[in-house]
């Protein structure tokens, strides 16, 4: 996969030279470019952003620089989008370009999953009250654009958003995580519940014993009582998670309690 990267703080993305996606990086599984936007921005300052027309507070992104710098990754890309304004928009293979921004639709292990089978992803990181919307409209225009949240609270930018979407799709891709097994018991994967607590040696750790069903070695009991415990964790911790048929019965059960 191929990631492009625009950011006015380029040295964010160094996390990424980290763990497993910076070996999927050195391996060539991931092929990630971060840009700085101030590369497109030809003052003497390099000014990336503007007072808001209409009056309001804070600064907003200007559109030149974003203009350059997305035309120039997607014509080097190889990308009709890029150059022919008479191009197909959305063609399959064309990059996504996505927008870190709190006014976005929600970022979840799903959207994670069908991301992981794009070949190209664009990530604009916006910073101040956000970027002049011509620039989206401009995008959308010519190809595919999403705006995304990674939560609803409000971030100083989309660099650490970005990085988040980053690690969440990378690990899905092939290769990236040693043993793919250990993506399919986790939270908010394959049945919605959150994952089962975790235990490893020594059996007791100041008075706390591991519980002992999974020392038995009974491995339909511990099977069983892992996803009790998934069951139970979700319903206290995240109940409108809950599959809608454990509803009832984690209900019940525990109003008989
Ligand atoms: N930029 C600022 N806040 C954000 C959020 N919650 N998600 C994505 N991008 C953001």
């Amino acid at each position: 996969m191929r990631i492009d990267v625009v950011s006015i703080f380029p040295g964010y993305f160094d996390a990424l030279e980290l763990s497993l996606l910076g070996k999927a990086k050195q391996r060539g599984l991931i092929d990630v470019r971060v840009h700085d936007l101030r590369d497109a921005a030809h003052d003497k300052h390099r000014t990336v952003d503007d007072t808001p027309t209409g009056g309001g507070a804070g600064m907003v992104m200007k559109p030149e620089p974003w203009g350059e710098m997305l035309d120039g990754i997607l014509a080097e890309a190889g990308n009709s989008a890029g150059a022919a304004a008479d191009a197909e928009p959305g063609a399959a293979g064309d990059p996504l370009i996505i927008f870190p921004s709190p006014a976005g639709e929600v970022f979840t292990q799903r959207m994670a999953r069908e991301l992981a089978h794009e070949q190209h992803l664009v990530f604009g990181c916006g910073r101040y009250e956000g970027i002049d919307q011509r620039v989206f409209d401009e995008y959308a225009a010519r190809g595919r654009v999403r705006l995304v949240s990674i939560g609803d609270y409000v971030l100083n930018g989309g660099e650490v958003a970005t990085i988040a979407m980053i690690e969440a799709i990378g690990r899905l891709l092939p290769g990236v995580v040693g043993n793919p097994e250990s993506l399919v018991e986790e939270s908010h994967e394959e049945d919605g519940l959150l994952e089962y607590p975790s235990y490893t040696k020594p059996a007791e750790w100041r008075d706390r014993a591991v519980p002992p069903v999974l020392l038995s070695g009974n491995h339909a009991a511990i099977e069983s009582w892992r996803r009790e415990q998934r069951i139970e964790r979700t319903r206290r911790v995240r109940p409108e998670l809950l599959p809608r048929e454990l509803r009832g019965e984690s209900r019940g059960r525990h109003a008989a309690e």
